[in-house]
């Protein structure tokens, strides 16, 4: 691939992007759409800290501030992977410290590639149970693994991990974890609810992930066993990040094949931007994530830029629930 044929869908897209969302950024506190949502979520990813440069743990104390200052009171935040860009001590210390200095409510946080496979200072299994430590002191739980799944008001967020004593971008998920998530899956309730999945990679084959970042993506046995597993399953809400690419539409989506949203065999999946470093295809800057609103029959996914407190009208979808 030619260096022109990779650059101009880049700028291209994000300058349209940009353009569009321009035009329809409004600031405004979090607050759902409806008086009647059921569930409340801020979700954002890969931050990306790293103690050598402490800007970013500014940066997202800006956007857990917006969060924890919510008109609409925001249930739980959610973090999907690469917290930090190399997975040492100092900068899982300063995420950890920044998540409890701004957020005193319940988060959901998931490992990435960075946290895991890039790690300079510790084993990849090292890495894991520190962040499994830090993850218990700050929420107060009991989790033994870096994958594990929780409930917040009813619903269930299964987290995966990478399984890996050696990986790079690329995870390994073991029979045990495909095991413990079909089973938290089948154990998930009443079907018209959504359960959410948090994984840092996306499967193969999901928001045009080839396109975007190529060998992006969960790799395979992995993605084909995920994906038998999730779709035995109705309102299943799979949320990835690793890939940055930002906000996008129908224009990215048409052109170039990248959505953040797409739906497959009755799958959602959902990929988020990088808050803390730039993002392509789509709007560049940070700060950005989505806001979740699960009401009784439909879930309302909409962007927002934490950082500004403004919301994308352009950027907004409604999933009706099976
Ligand atoms: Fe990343």
């Amino acid at each position: 691939m030619s260096l022109t044929s990779t650059i101009i869908p880049i700028i291209v897209s994000a300058l349209v992007a940009a353009m569009s969302s321009f035009t329809s950024m409004v600031p405004a506190r979090i607050e759902a759409k409806e008086d009647d949502v059921l569930l409340n979520l801020s979700v954002v990813s890969d931050t990306h800290l790293d103690e050598k440069f402490s800007p970013l743990a500014w940066f997202l104390g800006i956007g857990l501030n917006d969060m924890s200052r919510a008109k609409t009171p925001v249930d739980a935040v959610l973090v999907t992977g690469d917290l930090t860009n190399y997975g040492d001590e100092g900068s899982i210390d300063e995420f950890f410290d920044t998540m409890e200095k701004h957020w005193d409510g319940k988060a959901i946080i998931a490992m990435g590639n960075h946290d895991i496979g890039h790690v300079e200072d510790k084993e990849a299994e090292e890495a894991r149970q520190y962040f499994v430590e830090k993850y218990n002191a700050y929420q107060g739980t009991n989790i033994e693994k870096s994958y594990y799944s929780t409930e917040i008001d009813g619903y269930k967020f299964i987290v995966l991990t990478d399984q890996s004593d050696d990986s790079w971008d690329h995870p390994d998920l073991f029979r045990d974890q495909l095991d413990f998530l079909d089973a938290e899956l089948a154990s998930s309730g009443s079907d018209d609810k959504p359960v959410f999945v948090i994984s840092h990679w996306p499967l193969a084959g999901t928001h045009g992930e080839e396109i975007a970042w190529d060998d992006g993506d969960m790799g395979e046995p992995y993605t084909t066993q995920v994906q038998q597993i999730l779709e035995k399953y109705e309102n299943v809400f799979f949320i990835s990040g690793h890939i940055h690419i930002g906000l996008n539409g129908n224009f990215t989506s048409e052109k170039y094949g990248v959505s953040y949203y797409d739906r497959i065999n009755g799958v959602n999946y959902l990929n988020l931007p990088s808050y803390g470093l730039f993002s392509r295809f789509g709007t560049v800057l940070g700060g950005k994530g989505y806001q979740i609103e699960v009401y009784d029959d439909e879930v309302v996914i909409r962007a927002r830029n934490f950082v500004t407190h403004k919301w994308f009208g352009n950027y907004e979808t409604v999933v009706e629930l099976d």
